[in-house]
């Protein structure tokens, strides 16, 4: 589906297509545990978040050179804006970068030689979001940060992403108010396989502006109250949940009743390589399995653009709001 929309949620590392990876394993000498494409693929099948983390970091393996990062953003914006992407905020993940040996400044110069210039050559505004893993300590994402600090007029905010469940976000309260202070913008992952507990604790000691996933505020009936009266924004993935069985079959996805609730939800593709679809495929699924009419997509992706960092640039904002307004559905 072409509506114009943000992605608010998206891991560049997972649009790493089973194609690209061993195109770029053959560039730079690294041989991956599978035959073919085909054999990859058949590794896509997860039973939760950890069994899919395993894999999207072992193929992080061959991520190694500037050029590399930068095909890889380049890939991604050609899919997204082929299904009506305008304007996207993009999640990296530094730290299993510099593990492997690779430095901060080839992951964030690498990105930004596409996203540098993506308008003019995708149609795509961007900005760059930089997450620190849960399940590293606290320290190590503090090192991360001070790495990053020549390259911040290239990072608009931090996020917090890999394993949930027994990493509460009170153990990054010093970065997030570190960060804070150098002018970032904030959001975290929270809700997705972790309590709702963890997503009041999100927003009360890392102080974040939107939260990603959130799925699971739907248990705490008080927490959505709050969610709607400070309109939160959530950045659902549905396929995303499907493939790692956050819920069941999409039919059964909470989307409608968040809605219903008055949550800000936006609909996202986290990983699309790994989960079978990009921001349009999304929309799609969501609309087919769940039967959302054209006035519910529509506030889909005008929620997208409210929720987006565009504060130093509201005309642009209200440019995509209204190419969101004029949409003509097929
Ligand atoms: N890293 C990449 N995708 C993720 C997700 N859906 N949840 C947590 N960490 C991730
Ligand atoms: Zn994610």
């Amino acid at each position: 589906m072409s509506i114009p929309k943000a992605e608010l949620h998206l891991h560049i590392e997972g649009t790493l297509e089973p194609e690209l990876a061993f195109a770029l394993a053959a560039r730079n000498g690294v041989t991956l545990p599978y035959a073919d494409t085909e054999e990859l693929r058949e590794a896509y099948r997860f039973d939760d978040l950890q069994t899919f983390l395993n894999l999207y970091y072992e193929l992080m393996a061959v991520l190694r050179t500037e050029a590399d990062f930068a095909d890889l953003a380049d890939a991604y914006l050609t899919r997204a804006a082929a299904q009506g992407v305008r304007h996207a905020e993009i999640f990296f993940d530094p730290q299993a970068h510099i593990a492997r040996g690779v430095p901060m400044g080839t992951v964030v110069e690498g990105l930004w030689r596409t996203l540098g210039r993506s308008e003019e050559t995708h149609g795509v505004s961007t900005r760059l979001i930089m997450c620190f893993l849960r399940d590293e300590s606290a320290e190590s994402a503090m090192d991360t940060l001070e790495a990053a600090k020549p390259h911040l007029d290239r990072i608009t905010g931090i996020g917090l992403d890999s394993a949930e469940v027994g990493h509460p976000p009170a153990k990054f309260r010093a970065v997030y108010e570190a960060a804070a202070e150098l002018g970032l913008r904030r959001v975290a992952h929270a809700g997705e396989e972790g309590p709702p507990a963890y997503i009041t604790e999100a927003l009360d000691v890392l102080g974040v502006e939107r939260v990603d996933h959130g799925l699971r505020c739907m248990e705490d009936p008080e927490l959505v109250e709050r969610l709607v009266r400070e309109r939160v924004p959530l950045t659902l993935c549905p396929l995303s949940n499907v493939r790692l069985r956050a819920v069941d079959v999409l039919a059964e996805h909470p989307l409608p009743a968040m809605m219903d609730a008055g949550l800000l939800c936006t609909v996202n593709s986290d990983d699309p390589a790994y989960f079978g679809g990009y921001a349009g495929d999304n929309f799609d699924a969501v609309r087919e399995a769940l039967g959302l009419g054209e006035e519910r997509l529509r506030e889909l992706a005008r929620n997208s653009f409210e929720a987006s960092f565009l504060e130093h640039d509201e005309e642009r904002r209200a440019r995509y709001i209204a190419e969101v307004e004029a949409y003509e559905f097929p």
